[in-house]
């Protein structure tokens, strides 16, 4: 669906989530299905959008936690054939907020956009008595018509947060998302971005790689790379499990969420040793929810970088992908 109205277009590409999302009952803000509601009705809920020039699209219509490589796949894309558009001025997408923290990830890691890719969302159903997808829907329209916006962000209650160092950190509150000690780089308020520091600290400006955007584009699978965490009480069984795998699905790489500061039980360290042995890679983070593995001599594992483990993981199963 296009609007007729001259001037930089944005594009507006629909995936689910509760921002699309149905209750049987208004007064139910968790008991409804996601992905119900398609995203040129999601417009029409948002006045501010009657006067933007709006290519909107429906990419999927999914519950977030069923993201799947063949979605990401689609978006990334699609995403690029707009971004190289010269009259689109930014792409916004619709998501689920249990893991759009991975898109990010993985559309940032892909595209390096130096146009904004604004991904929002919504913590209640669209039929809720107070919905927050209009208003999350009308910031990221203001952040992505905003002079200083670039590269892969998420906008969710009047809060900019970078592909790299969001997390969502609350299960219900609608200011369900954290950036950790790097802080969120800016906010909305009144349709107005206020930015709190340069979004190139975002991790904009590496060159676009459009043969590795290619490459994961035609991949039948992602390396296979598996999340464990250590904990009291735990030993080496599923690591021998995952090395026992058919060769078909084996595993390439394993991301483990220490204790603390990286520390691993020393029944599973020994059986990531025994893996690393047998070429499985493996990286090191922590289960914590703040601060990052603080590198020092004698790790036994990759450092990852301060990612959170499920960003961990995906960064291993693009370097996998990418560097064979
Ligand atoms: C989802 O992630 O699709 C459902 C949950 C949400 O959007 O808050």
């Amino acid at each position: 669906m296009a609007q007729a109205i001259e001037g930089p277009r944005l594009v507006l590409l629909g995936t689910g989530g509760t921002i699309a999302g149905r209750a049987v009952q208004a007064a139910d803000n968790v008991g409804y299905v996601a992905g119900q509601v398609g995203v040129a009705q999601l417009v029409t809920a948002v006045p501010a959008l009657g006067s933007v020039s709006l290519d909107v699209e429906q990419i999927a219509q999914i519950d977030s936690k069923d993201m799947s490589l063949s979605v990401w796949q689609t978006l990334a894309s699609r995403i690029a054939a707009h971004l190289e558009r010269q009259e689109v001025q930014a792409v916004i997408v619709t998501h689920g907020t249990d893991t759009i923290e991975e898109t990010a990830f993985v559309l940032q890691r892909l595209l390096r956009p130096a146009k904004p890719v604004v991904l929002t969302c919504a913590m209640r159903p669209s039929t809720a008595l107070a919905p927050d997808g209009p208003q999350n829907l009308s910031d990221a329209v203001a952040v992505a018509r905003h002079a200083g916006a670039a590269g892969v962000v998420v906008v969710c209650a009047g809060e900019i947060h970078g592909a790299r160092d969001v997390s969502k950190s609350h299960t219900y509150r609608l200011d369900a998302f954290d950036s950790g000690d790097a802080g969120v780089l800016g906010c909305v308020e009144e349709g107005q971005v206020r930015a709190f520091r340069p979004w190139d600290s975002a991790g904009v400006g590496t060159p676009y790689d459009p043969k590795a955007l290619a490459r994961f584009v035609a991949a039948e699978d992602l390396p296979r790379v598996e999340l464990i965490t250590s904990h009291a009480d735990t030993d080496g069984s599923l690591v021998r499990a995952l090395l026992a795998l058919p060769h078909a699905r084996s595993l390439r790489g394993i991301v483990v969420a220490g204790t603390g500061n990286g520390t691993v039980h020393h029944l599973l360290s020994d059986a990531l040793q025994d893996a690393q042995a047998r070429g499985i890679r493996v990286r090191l983070t922590s289960r914590c929810a703040g601060g990052r593995v603080v590198p020092h001599p004698g790790l036994a594992f990759e450092d990852a970088q301060g990612l959170s483990p499920v960003k961990a993981r995906l960064a291993l199963a693009l370097d996998l992908l990418l560097e064979a």
